[in-house]
């Protein structure tokens, strides 16, 4: 039983690391296991839309040689995953954007690699909650027309990364992360 997390900020001691730190500290807690990539580190580029992979014509997926290919492989090894991202422009940062972009290679005539996988959503952002509402929305869109299970979600408005670390957000992460490992255990 394992959450892969996958990471979205470019800070590796920002305010998402400091919340997907308590993230995986509670799934721990819960008897979950949390693994974290990050992917503002890696080679990711944005999908080109050249079709090979809606074409079936390529075997590892999409013709970009980049780390997306590493990337594929553990979101396919993945039954749960969660996106981690602060809030850049009402929507989720470039690096996000660009891995699930990438995704799309995995639904094409003849496969549907992602269905039946669940996802949540972690967010942070400097305004209200309210800042994140159209990256929400697109996540559970994206859920939809992949046939993912949308597993919940937690947005910290106004993030500090010391707020995150000393407590003040406990009962918001708490609740998701309860959900999260509840989710998790019933398969
Ligand atoms: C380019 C850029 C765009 C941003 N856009 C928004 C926004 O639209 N709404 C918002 O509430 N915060 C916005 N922020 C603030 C970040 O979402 C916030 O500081 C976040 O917690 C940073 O996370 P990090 O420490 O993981 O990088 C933006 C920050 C940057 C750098």
């Amino acid at each position: 039983m394992e959450v892969t997390v996958f990471n979205g900020s470019p800070r590796p001691r920002g305010n998402t690391s400091a919340l997907v730190e308590r993230i995986v500290e509670g799934l721990k807690a819960g008897g979950v296991g949390g693994r974290t990539v990050t992917l503002y580190d890696k080679d990711l580029r944005g999908c080109s839309n050249c079709g090979a992979c809606q074409r079936g014509e390529v075997p590892g997926f999409c013709t970009m040689e980049d780390d997306m290919q590493d990337l594929y492989r553990t979101f396919l090894e993945a039954d749960t995953v969660l996106i981690a991202s602060p809030v850049y422009m009402w929507q989720l940062t470039p690096c996000a954007l660009s891995f699930l972009n990438r995704l799309h290679a995995l639904k094409a005539e003849g496969r549907d690699l992602m269905k039946g996988k669940g996802l949540a959503l972690a967010v942070t952002m400097g305004d209200g909650s309210e800042c994140a509402d159209s990256a929400v929305m697109g996540i559970i869109d994206f859920c939809e027309y992949f046939g993912m299970d949308f597993l919940g979600m937690v947005r910290i408005p106004y993030a500090e990364r010391g707020q995150i670390l000393d407590g003040t957000h406990d009962e918001r992460i708490g609740s998701f992360v309860d959900r999260l490992c509840a989710a998790v255990r019933s398969g």
